[in-house]
């Protein structure tokens, strides 16, 4: 059985996958404009103690029992299970992420598919095609379709060719590539006439914000759908994981990384901003706040670019490329978890799975392009905002209160042998016991 599962080849193969499936939209759309709108540093301060302190235990919990276990989500809960009420318990959250999960990809390649629509698009005005160019641009649902349709179809090609052939080889393509260009532009923008502006409104605090109550909330929320938790994604990776592998070590890499891609996002898309503004773009919406919605990444941005002439063509293009690598090395981690499920559990092939699967998707996803208004928020509130947080507060009831601890350490001290005597075997139990799902629980419940 488990010779016949893959395994990423090497520990910056998984470093690759792990930060990939974690650096996405949420990093360079989400968590910058969280932070615009929520007091700059003073939410970029929040943000950093709860990704540290909640979201990192957390992303471990998933990781080691996926270790443990070297199978889906479903089965590797059952196997930490004690008796028929918990086994039950791991069926239902099993289950739950992997609707749950299903559901962030419906909306996620909507979504990804407008990236790919504006990179083609500068493209498109570059050969002279103005026609197709303006149709690329314009919110219809045929674009909109075809474009998810596109998206779906590069996710499933990947992931038809399996963990190292497909997951790892194109995570560890792309995310050298991702952070090459975020680079770039970051080097670009920053020379800009208004850029200064937007770091001093990203890195000065408004501290007034901090008694916000919906401050915590969306830096919980932001958080945990960076990190990808709860819906299996990191479950299913950690269960690919060599048990030679370091865990506190690999898993904390995993978290710098995609927490220091946010934060460096956060200083092109704030001076990006006040460049347009400088250029006579309108970055504040109608309550004085900064655009932060679609609006920002299909309206203002596309705007400064078409005001920086020449230059303006290529870094549309970087930008957007920017944009898609990220989503599709999100993407590929979020249909692998369905996917594992009907192979291991459903005995399918897994291009069967793959295939089958990604067109269950895309029908879901099809019917939210056609039903944009009503649907579209609906889902992303309920997956993100109500089932992420409380399935992710489920993993640390299972690894913290129905594992047996002497298991859990055994599975931590492989590849780490002297993990009893170190600091996070001394922090990490309590932390997942009692601290991370009474924060959840707290968070939720607000
Ligand atoms: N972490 C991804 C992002 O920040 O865009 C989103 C995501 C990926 C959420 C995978 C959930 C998931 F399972």
């Amino acid at each position: 059985m488990t010779a016949s599962r893959g395994e990423f080849s090497s520990r910056f193969g998984f470093l690759m996958a792990a930060s990939g499936s974690a650096v996405g939209l949420g990093n360079i759309w989400g968590f910058p404009t969280n932070a615009a709108s929520n007091g700059g540093a003073a939410f970029l301060f929040t943000y950093l103690v709860l990704a540290f302190a909640l979201a990192y235990p957390a992303l471990m919990a998933e990781l080691i029992i996926g270790r443990h276990a070297k199978s889906n989500s479903i089965k590797a809960l059952q196997s930490i299970s004690r008796g028929p009420k918990t086994r039950a318990l791991a069926v239902a959250v099993g289950a739950l992420g992997i609707v749950t999960v299903s559901f962030i990809l419906s909306f996620y390649a909507i979504v990804s598919g407008w990236m790919m629509a504006f990179f083609l698009d500068p493209l498109a005005r570059l050969f002279g095609a103005s026609e197709l160019a303006s149709w690329l641009t314009r919110d219809t649902s045929w674009r909109n379709a075809i474009f998810m349709a596109l998206f779906m179809a590069l996710t499933i090609h990947i992931i038809r060719a399996g963990v190292k052939n497909g997951i790892e080889r194109w995570a560890s393509r792309l995310m050298p590539m991702l952070i090459l260009i975020l680079l770039l532009l970051i080097f670009y923008v920053l020379t800009l006439p208004g850029a200064m502006d937007g770091v001093h409104a990203y890195l000065v605090p408004d501290f007034s914000q901090l008694a916000n109550p919906s401050l915590v909330v969306d830096a919980m929320g932001q958080a945990f759908f960076s990190l990808s938790l709860g819906v299996g994604t990191m479950l299913i990776y950690g269960s690919y994981i060599s048990k030679g592998e370091n865990l506190p070590v690999t898993g904390s890499l995993v978290a710098l990384l995609d927490i220091g891609i946010a934060v460096i996002a956060g200083m092109l898309i704030l001076p990006a901003m006040y460049v347009a503004l400088a250029n006579g773009v309108e970055i504040f919406n109608a309550d004085g706040g900064l655009v932060a919605g679609p609006a920002l990444i299909v309206s203002v941005l596309p705007e400064l670019f078409g005001d920086m002439g020449a230059a303006g063509v290529f870094v549309a293009l970087a930008f957007f490329l920017l944009m898609t690598i990220a989503s599709l090395t999100s993407s590929i981690s979020m249909l692998e978890v369905p996917v594992a499920y009907a192979v291991e559990s459903g005995n399918m092939s897994r291009g069967r799975a793959a295939l089958l699967i990604g067109a269950i998707v895309t029908c879901v996803s099809l019917v939210i392009v056609l039903n944009f208004d009503p649907l579209f928020d609906f889902v992303v509130t309920y997956a993100t905002e109500v089932s992420q947080p409380l399935l992710g507060f489920f993993f640390c009831i299972f690894v913290a209160w129905i594992w047996r601890r002497d298991a859990v350490l055994k599975e931590i001290s492989q590849g780490c042998p002297n993990a009893e005597s170190g600091l996070f075997w001394k922090i990490w139990p309590l932390y997942v016991k009692f601290i991370c799902p009474m924060a959840i629980l707290l968070v939720f419940l607000q």
